[in-house]
């Protein structure tokens, strides 16, 4: 809901999660910057990420392969030929757009109704209402889910198809349906290249021509064998790699849902072919489990499984996670059988084979591929745990309910009153044994009932207030974020009450 989007935006920025880049020269489109807080959320999820995948698994290691790769690296993946989006131009508005997602956006005006629907039904019956019930036996809401099925559908079908004709068509039937910007005036559906190009070399005839990469994956594809050697792996055996990646994104709205610049953070597993069915299944159940430890709510997350895949895979899914707009896509899971080592192969005319000691034979791996988005996982994190909350007195909070273990600061010391030397001098003593393992902040500023809202509306778990009887016996008020309730603790245990929460 727009709303909540709107409110989600002005929190990120309002509390040092994220700016937008450049801002003082008016910004640059699908650029942003992690501020002071959001810098620490986004090092936590990947962390947690790295902990799960590399840690936790004892055949995942990882690398940092660089982002400039040889050019001949998007030859051989594809994206060269292949990494095109559908164009089409407004001539009245003068607006590009994606194709998909101008039909994707009319099926999200479809879904409103639906949704629209459901509450009218819920306000009605009350608590008898059955939503499952109500959306099976509902005549006009299977109507508009027909119709968005029948939507999606011809356009995955014209897309695969490459009948842009049919695309631009289908664009126009929506618009007579419901206009969306007012206007018919389309140019035709064009393809378009999204790899940033760039130079590597300082004389203009010697340089050579180079793309940002728009994914992690080839730097893991390209090192496979040197990994393999050196670290002695055994199929099945994974290379984990977060970083960077860069695509010249069209219709980049949406906040960090899209963005030019973005953070992945992917996995890609060698296997034996034939095995492919097995692991692909593995890993949907695995990374499904990941997402659900954070607590963010099972009802948010669903898989989308693809009917039209990659030139390269043989299955793939999609964990969709309900964001202020609707489920989108979160992270991909990709079954892409042995299509990017061949192709390194071909175009490298090196062997990129593994041994199987066991079967003595040699054979070329098949891949089970894991991708996130960071800055799309943040916003999923962040958007969930941004809550506006009714209070038994009567008045209301913001509170950012962020998973202890992501939390940007674990906690604040406040002195009850900032003049009394005594209580300043004890809450950084705190600070200084704590700081080591966590990241802390001292807070003196402002009534404590003002600093425990702000603290709220920062994310930070605990709030621990120290006053006059602290200095005789050594306690301190712990206040936990998310109940609001308050005890009494020894100084001495704050350690092992912040851990039991924060660390997993
Ligand atoms: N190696 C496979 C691959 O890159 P993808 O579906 O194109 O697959 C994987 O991207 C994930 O990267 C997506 O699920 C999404 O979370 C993230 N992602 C892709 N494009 C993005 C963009 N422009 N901005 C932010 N995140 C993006």
């Amino acid at each position: 809901n727009e709303d909540q989007f709107k409110k989600v935006l002005s929190h990120a920025k309002e509390y040092g999660y994220v700016f937008q880049s450049s801002e003082i020269y008016d910004g640059l489109s699908a650029v942003y910057d992690y501020a002071q807080n959001g810098v620490e959320l986004k090092k936590n999820i990947r962390d947690y990420w790295w902990k799960a995948m590399v840690q936790l698994n004892d055949n995942i290691v990882g690398i940092d392969a660089a982002i400039f790769m040889h050019p001949t690296t998007w030859k051989a993946s594809g994206h060269v030929d292949a990494f095109n989006d559908p164009l089409i131009d407004n001539k009245d508005s003068k607006k590009r757009y994606r194709a998909d997602v101008l039909i994707e956006d009319y099926c999200a005006k479809i879904e409103a109704k639906i949704d629209k629907e459901v509450k009218k039904a819920e306000k009605r019956f009350g608590d008898a209402f059955n939503k499952e019930e109500f959306v099976s036996t509902n005549g006009r809401v299977l109507g508009y889910q027909e119709k968005i099925n029948t939507i999606l559908s011809r356009m995955a079908k014209s897309l695969e198809n490459e009948d842009l004709a049919d695309v631009k068509a289908l664009i126009e039937e929506l618009e007579i349906a419901d206009p969306l910007s007012g206007s018919k005036n389309w140019t035709d559906v064009k393809q378009f290249n999204l790899m940033f190009g760039t130079k590597l070399g300082a004389s203009a005839d010697s340089a050579m021509d180079l793309y940002l990469r728009p994914e992690t994956a080839q730097g893991i594809f390209v090192n496979f064998l040197n990994v393999q050697k050196t670290g002695r792996m055994k199929i099945p055996f994974g290379i984990a790699q977060t970083g960077k990646a860069f695509r010249n994104e069209i219709v980049a709205r949406q906040f960090i849902f899209r963005m030019r610049e973005f953070e992945q953070m992917e996995m890609q597993f060698f296997i034996k072919p034939g095995t492919q069915t097995e692991w692909f299944k593995h890993w949907k159940e695995a990374r499904l489990k990941w997402h659900l430890s954070l607590g963010l709510g099972e009802d948010n997350y669903r898989f989308h499984d693809h009917e039209k895949l990659a030139h390269y895979a043989d299955a793939a899914t999609d964990i969709e996670f309900k964001f202020p707009f609707g489920f989108k896509e979160l992270e991909g899971i990709h079954s892409r059988t042995d299509f990017d080592l061949k192709q390194h192969e071909e175009y490298s005319g090196k062997k990129l084979q593994y041994f199987d000691h066991e079967e003595n034979e040699s054979y070329t791996p098949y891949v089970l591929e894991t991708s996130i988005g960071l800055d799309r996982m943040f916003l999923a994190v962040f958007s969930n745990s941004l809550i506006e909350e009714e209070l038994e007195d009567g008045s209301s909070r913001t509170v950012l309910k962020l998973p202890a273990v992501l939390a940007p600061v674990k906690a604040a010391i406040l002195p009850l009153v900032k003049k009394d030397e005594g209580l300043v001098k004890l809450s950084k003593q705190i600070i200084e044994d704590l700081k080591w393992d966590y990241n802390v902040v001292y807070d003196e500023k402002d009534a404590v009932g003002r600093r425990y809202r702000r603290q709220d509306a920062n994310g930070t778990p605990f709030c621990i207030t120290v006053d006059g009887e602290s200095l005789e016996n050594n306690t301190v008020t712990i206040r936990h974020r998310d109940t609001m309730e308050q005890q009494r603790v020894k100084i001495e245990d704050l350690k092992s009450i912040i851990k039991k929460e924060v660390d997993v």
